[in-house]
């Protein structure tokens, strides 16, 4: 028995060598077989010399063997079969016809960010980036809303564990930015805000600003609005009716809600904007105490603050009725902007 087994481990080892399933095949039926060696073993064995002892000995032994050599022919066979498959997936073929890319695509929020700080660039602004997890100091305090000030309402918070928030707007850059830069100057500071919000056509809890701050030397209303028309008549390259009215907000003085009259509608009303009138840039003149706060000087400086909201002017200039189609990861969103790229 010793003696087949070790012929059996040679023969196995030329099998692997040779790489073939048909030595393989023959290894089974030359020990396994019918009349392979380890069959015969059992037919030519003389049990009527053997003492019942003798007899249960040589059984088991003869069953073993069997394991083993079906084990082990077993093992080679699968061993053979993974190299086949192996062999098979690196096998290169130039002949075949190249895999298609799929392109890529900016998010339109994306697209519109980028397009902003081109104009903004193009009159001289800087674009800077403030954090998105904030303290209460820059996004509440140091933009004139104290911790008991009633304007704390307007923008519910998500605060986190150690004390900061979540920023509501951009407007938490005015301040960093004045304590880094003082004055003049001239940036836009885009980026995400969020909101403990509930969720309609036109509002998310995770949406986009596009902040902008100029400080300067007699800087009035008049530049503001000026600068809020170049954006817009660059923004949409055609005529859109918008409306100033008075907005009340505790880092300007006077205040502003500039209104975009709803593309989709006309102004008629519809899901997306509620009255005909999209609330799209508020805005201002610095109120001296945000300047006094970054350490400007309000008897020699003077400026304008304004916040775009980056998503509803992304919905408006590509035609995306309702915002939740913008943060709910569907590609096929994209997919439609990849032209623009
Ligand atoms: C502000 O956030 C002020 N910081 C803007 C500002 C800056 C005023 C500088 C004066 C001077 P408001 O909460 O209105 O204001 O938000 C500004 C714009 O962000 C809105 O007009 C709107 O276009 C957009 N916005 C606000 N909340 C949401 C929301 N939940 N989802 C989508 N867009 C929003």
């Amino acid at each position: 028995m010793q003696q087949i087994k070790e012929k059996l481990l040679q023969a196995l080892e030329a099998a692997k060598a040779s790489k073939s399933a048909e030595s393989l095949e023959k290894i089974r039926i030359d020990f396994l077989g019918r009349k392979g060696s380890i069959t015969t073993l059992a037919k030519n064995a003389d049990f009527s010399k053997m003492s019942v002892e003798e007899k249960k000995g040589f059984g088991q032994r003869l069953n073993e063997l069997k394991t083993f050599a079906s084990e082990q022919i077993k093992a080679a066979s699968e061993a053979l079969e993974a190299t086949v498959v192996r062999h098979k997936s690196n096998d290169l073929d130039l002949t075949a016809p190249g895999k298609g890319r799929r392109l890529g695509a900016l998010h339109p929020i994306t697209l519109a960010q980028m397009e902003l700080e081109d104009i903004f660039q193009g009159m001289g602004f800087s674009v800077l980036y403030g954090p998105e997890v904030e303290s209460e100091h820059y996004c509440f305090e140091s933009v004139n809303i104290p911790h008991d000030h009633p304007a704390r309402d307007m923008q519910d918070t998500f605060w986190l564990k150690n004390q900061l928030i979540l920023r509501t707007h951009t407007s938490a850059n005015q301040v960093r930015t004045l304590e880094r830069f003082g004055a003049p100057i001239r940036a836009i500071f885009p980026g995400r805000c969020f909101r403990y919000e509930s969720i309609d056509p036109s509002h998310e809890n995770t949406f986009y600003q596009c902040e902008g701050l100029v400080v300067d030397k007699d800087i009035s209303v008049a530049n503001l609005i000026a600068v809020m028309k170049t954006i817009l008549s660059q923004v949409f390259r055609r005529d859109v009716r918008v409306r100033l009215r008075p907005g009340y907000f505790p880092f300007v003085e006077p205040g502003f809600e500039l209104d975009l009259n709803c593309l989709f509608c006309g102004g008629k009303g519809c899901p997306t904007c509620g009255d005909g009138w999209i609330e799209l840039i508020p805005c201002g003149l610095v109120h001296p105490q945000v300047l006094r706060f970054g350490g400007v000087d309000p008897r020699e400086y003077s400026g304008f603050a304004f916040g775009v909201g980056l998503t509803r002017l992304a919905m408006m200039k590509y035609g995306i009725r309702d915002i939740r189609y913008l943060n709910c990861g569907d590609l096929r969103v994209n997919e439609q902007f990849s032209v623009l790229m």
